[in-house]
């Protein structure tokens, strides 16, 4: 058993409604379960970005299927590290959409959650991590 953790960025090539959303992630969430696999995925503004945890074959299996989909495009893995314990073990796939009243009351995002773009979070990799676990404590839909 070797739990990763991979992190990707990408841009949304379609409008994502509530709707959108809300019915890609009751899908995502129903094969996570099945595959055991946890994570949280961030959305703002056309720009998406999702950590996926859990066994590396099941990891890498579902970031290719995830990366071939057309609702997104410039996928970008941010990084892909083996990990001893989960840091989503409680969500199938937690999600957030980061509001600019969401912006206001973070600390030390707001600039570069400001305009969010793939290439920036690329070498980044410490802050995109950072931004995913202090979303974990807001997590809802
Ligand atoms: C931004 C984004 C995140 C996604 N996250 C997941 C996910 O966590 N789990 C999942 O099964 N599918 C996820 N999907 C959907 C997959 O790309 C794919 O449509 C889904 O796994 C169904 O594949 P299937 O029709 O081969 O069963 C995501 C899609 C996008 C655009």
């Amino acid at each position: 058993m070797s739990l990763i953790c991979l992190v990707y960025v990408s841009l949304a090539n379609q409008s994502m409604s509530d709707e959108h959303l809300k019915d890609m992630l009751k899908k995502a969430r129903a094969n996570n379960e099945k595959h055991d696999i946890t994570g949280m995925l961030l959305f703002r503004d056309g720009f998406f970005m999702q950590a996926l945890e859990g066994e590396e074959d099941l990891v890498v299996a579902l970031f290719n299927k995830i990366a071939q989909d057309s609702r997104h495009r410039d996928v970008m893995l941010v990084y892909k590290k083996p990990i001893k314990e989960r840091s989503f073990s409680q969500w199938t796939m937690g999600f957030n959409k980061i509001d600019n009243e969401t912006l206001d009351c973070m600390d030390g995002f707001c600039d570069f959650m400001q305009k969010p773009t793939p290439e920036f979070f690329m070498e980044r990799a410490s802050e995109a991590e950072a931004l995913l676990n202090e979303f974990k404590h807001q997590i809802f839909l």
